[in-house]
């Protein structure tokens, strides 16, 4: 088993990403530790981590803009490395993409202001997911981290992150938002069926103002559809990138393993370069007692004793099995660094705690 080490002294680009609650955070957090002090000025895009997490990382509440804030304590001796930490926000990011694109401010104003926008700039299907790697592009652009690291949106299903910008091309082409889009065609003229079926329905529920800023809406993205369109495309180009590098995270949990797997094809078929497995959450092995100290131990009477022999052939099986469960998974690693990390009888939510796993996440002596 090796470590992940490497990518984290030479990628640029990495990306945690799992089924839902098995560290992927924690996991970003850690893995940005390890590259500062490794040397590397670096940066983690953070989606919704736990309060404490968030706290420790200087993302409380206090930090209301998405631009990355210095995490302290975090580098050895050498000093050289930094990391630092900042929490995704989908619409400031989503709302510097319309900037970004527009060809002038008078046509991003007309999109930003726009009441429909407004309502569902955070809440677009997929939304979150692309903008955690439109994010990623506009610190890889900027130049100035040696690594990004982006940790992903807890998605019902984690292969949501790899389509999201094929799906954002796909809205575009969609035929409602053609039919709204098409030349200066007024609502009334709409004769696309799609189309007219959409806007009556908008219509009854929410009132003929509704329609209006629907369509404004609709047409005025079209002013940024080109730039939307060449951003999907190269946002999709840099996630497949030679020094790009995707992190499975998963627990032993069936149905999280069943997604990983899922995951860890799609990478492979659509591909995503695959940098490594990290087994989160599982629960240490009991070290297995000789055939002497079994039959000793067998027909104990109720007690204490009884009890933690009990306890230890319990946790046995559980952990036999989370073993067992995982051999599909690891298989599928291929050569990638697997790294299994214990379930820890606390949370990780300080430095010192991030740094304790950066060491188990990077070093090959912890399995
Ligand atoms: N090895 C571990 N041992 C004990 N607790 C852990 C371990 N790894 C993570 N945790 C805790 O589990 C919780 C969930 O972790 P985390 O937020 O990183 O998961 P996530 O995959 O990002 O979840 P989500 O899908 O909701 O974003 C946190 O409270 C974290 O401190
Ligand atoms: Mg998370």
């Amino acid at each position: 088993m090796t470590s992940l080490s490497d990518a984290v002294t030479d990628a640029k680009l990495l990306v945690t990403c799992g089924p839902g609650g098995v560290g992927k955070t924690t996991t970003a957090a850690a893995l940005g530790v390890a590259a500062a002090r490794a040397g590397r000025k670096t940066v983690v895009v953070t989606v919704d981590p736990a309060r404490r997490l968030a706290d420790a990382l200087g993302l409380g509440k206090e930090a209301t803009t998405d631009e990355p804030h210095r995490v302290d304590g975090v580098t050895n001796e050498s000093g050289r490395g930094e990391l630092w930490a900042l929490m995704l926000d989908a619409e400031q990011t989503f709302d510097r993409l319309v900037r970004d694109q527009s060809p002038s401010k008078k046509q991003a104003d007309a999109v930003l202001n726009n009441p429909v926008y407004q309502a569902i700039s955070g809440s677009l299907s997929g939304a979150q997911e692309y903008m955690a790697i439109e994010r990623l592009h506009q610190l890889h652009t900027s130049g100035e981290w040696d690594l990004i690291i982006v940790d992903t949106p807890p998605s019902r299903h984690a292969i949501d992150l790899l389509e999201a910008p094929d799906r954002l091309v796909g809205f575009l082409g969609h035929p409602v938002y053609r039919a709204l889009t098409v030349g200066q065609r007024a609502f009334a003229r709409v004769t696309d069926a799609a189309a007219s079926m959409f806007l009556w329905a908008v219509k009854r529920l929410a009132g003929p103002q509704i329609v209006e800023d629907t369509v404004n809406f609709f047409r005025s993205l079209a002013n940024i559809e080109g730039g939307l369109r060449t951003r999907a495309k190269e946002v999709s180009a840099l996630l497949r990138d030679e020094d790009t590098c995707f992190v499975v995270v998963s627990s032993p949990r069936a149905e999280a393993v069943g997604e990983a797997k899922h995951l860890l094809d799609a990478l492979q078929a659509k591909n995503f370069p695959f940098g490594g497995l990290v087994v989160n959450l599982i629960h240490p092995l009991p070290e297995a007692l000789t055939a002497e100290d079994a039959a000793l131990l067998a027909d104990l009477d109720d007690g204490p004793l009884a009890e933690q022999v009990a306890w230890h052939n319990e946790l046995t099986t559980l952990a036999t099995a989370e073993r067992a469960e995982l051999v599909s998974l690891e298989a599928l690693a291929g050569d990638a660094p697997i790294v299994e990390l214990p379930l820890l009888d606390h949370d990780i939510h300080d430095v010192p705690g991030l740094i304790d796993l950066s060491a188990r996440l990077t070093s090959s002596d912890f399995v």
